[in-house]
């Protein structure tokens, strides 16, 4: 039998410290569902010690993931490792990851700690985790710019402890494939008791070799876990993608020889569940999940495809999850239609109340919408599964009226705290109306540092999906809203950002 590589799932702690992807607890729980159908193995949950927010998100997810491996970041001192603990009690399966900066430049400069310290921290830390958990990772921060001697030391020392999984992360994505594929084996080699833990990789994408890198550590280092998290989320340049990763591992057995456990077939679901949830978009040239990667522009290519479809294509695209019958349901399907679409869509809804609710939406935007394409069913219920009663503000209705040589003029009514407020503006272009009408009430303040609309199934028929980052005070957001009317989807975003920039969030500085 193949050797197994162990998927370890990082979407909803480093993919989260993008700037304005952070997620609410219901949308946390819906992605780690998702992740538990996906069969990751290891899913890390947030960074417990970070705020109560982040607490409370693991500690539900813990309570209701049974099929993988529910993880907590914690850095290496007790309290944070204990707070890490708490959080992960309700876990059938739980881990605790502990890091701690090996560099020189990070110890000197950023922790202000000697080598000695932080091998002394480094192996106590791990000392007190282990008595709170089996399962102990050890991430040694900025590893891969460490002094390979002084790592050794620190490595050996934390597996003696007890540390069982072992992560070496390329923290600012500076690695190169075959140095990083060496380094982890040298490693490995170097230090006596390496074979008492699994190896793990764990790269940036700074110079866009994430996956390259972590398929050379795997390959030539002999790791055996892959950190990664869902379309490549993560700060600055992202992570290592979990999907190039999977397909890679998957498409080119011959060449790596290892199983896996995930469900291919649940990818691009799960890639249009983080995308709508953090407003991050998809490129469409994007290897497995984007639009375009299944497509055959060229004559040649078609022609080929259609006499057989392996002259052209490496992955089947229904193995990845994308449909071939893309026009999907209409004015007239049923509710167990409905129900059927979203099983195959790999969305799975817990509560008769939320398909019902879901399914009122579907006939809305089917009286709307003469074709309802499986985007529009996902971003539908992108937004129905997540319960929006803790929000301030809900949009309920929008007219405006642009003119040619006219300065455009919009009226928009939503509610605050369940008060309905009715407030016009005018602008630039509708757009720009509705959302001045709606600032104009609000007086968030708030700067708006992104804007973008995207056609969710590519004609002038599909919905709209719109994306507002906004910023204020230091904090970043991101709202996302979908309509067939682009401006009822801009001020459904906004509104959407505004709820976010509201929610109190308290959290110590992101990591790695
Ligand atoms: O990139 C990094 O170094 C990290 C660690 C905390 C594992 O995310
Ligand atoms: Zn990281």
């Amino acid at each position: 039998m193949a050797d197994k590589l162990i998927i370890f799932d990082t979407t909803l702690r480093d993919g989260e410290q993008s700037p304005g992807a952070s997620m609410t607890r219901d949308e946390k729980l819906r992605i780690a569902r998702q992740l538990e159908r996906l069969k990751v193995d290891v899913i890390e949950a947030g960074f417990a010690a970070s705020s109560n927010g982040d607490f409370e998100c693991i500690k539900a997810i813990a309570e209701v993931i049974k099929d993988s491996t529910i993880c907590s970041l914690a850095r290496a001192n007790d309290r944070d490792i204990a707070r890490a603990a708490e959080a992960l009690k309700p876990a059938k399966s739980g881990r605790l990851h502990l890091f701690l900066a090996t560099s020189a430049l990070h110890m000197e400069k950023k922790l202000r700690m000697t080598p000695d310290q932080v091998f002394e921290q480094a192996r106590l830390s791990v000392r007190f985790a282990r008595n709170l958990m089996a399962d102990i990772e050890f991430s040694p921060e900025d590893g891969y710019r460490s002094d390979p001697d002084f790592l050794c030391r620190v490595l050996e020392a934390v597996i003696q402890e007890g540390a069982t999984t072992i992560n070496v992360p390329d923290t600012v994505g500076y690695a190169i494939p075959e140095l990083y594929g060496n380094f982890i084996k040298d490693l490995r080699e170097r230090i006596p008791n390496s074979d008492k833990a699994i190896w793990s990789v764990h790269c940036h994408n700074d110079l866009g070799m994430a996956v390259a890198n972590s398929l050379a550590g795997v390959k030539i280092g002999g790791a055996r876990q892959v950190e990664c998290t869902i379309n490549g989320l993560g700060e600055r340049a992202g992570n290592c993608s979990l999907e190039e990763i999977v397909m890679a591992v998957k498409t080119r057995k011959d060449y790596f020889g290892l199983d896996l456990d995930v469900d291919t077939k649940h990818i691009l679901a799960t890639s249009r569940m983080v995308s709508q949830t953090t407003g991050f978009v998809v490129q469409p040239n994007k290897a497995v999940v984007g639009a375009n990667a299944f497509a055959h522009a060229s004559g040649i290519h078609q022609d080929g495809v259609l006499k057989a479809r392996d002259t052209y294509e490496i992955i089947r695209a229904e193995d990845v999850g994308w449909s071939a019958n893309k026009i999907v349901l209409g004015k007239l399907s049923g509710r167990n239609a409905f129900k059927a679409r979203l099983q195959e869509l790999g969305v799975a809804m817990d509560s008769e109340l939320d398909i019902n609710n879901a399914f009122v939406k579907f006939k809305d935007l089917a009286d709307r919408k003469s074709e309802i394409f499986d985007e529009d069913i996902l971003a539908l219920v992108s937004d129905e599964s997540v319960s929006h009663d803790n929000e301030q503000y809900h949009f309920i209705s929008l007219s405006q009226h642009s003119e040619t040589g006219e300065r455009p003029q919009a009226s928009v009514v939503f509610s605050v705290h369940g008060k309905e407020v009715k407030s016009n503006s005018g602008g630039n272009g509708p757009v720009d109306a509705s959302l001045k009408a709606i600032e104009s009430y609000v007086k968030s303040g708030a700067e708006m540092v992104l804007y973008s609309v995207n056609a969710i199934s590519g004609s002038t028929e599909s919905q709209g999906e719109v994306t507002v980052r906004l910023q204020n005070s230091g904090r970043v957001v991101n709202g996302v809203g979908a309509d067939p009317d682009i401006v009822v989807a801009s001020a459904k975003a906004y509104l959407s950002a505004l709820n976010k920039l509201q929610s109190k969030a308290d959290r110590v500085a992101a990591q790695g």
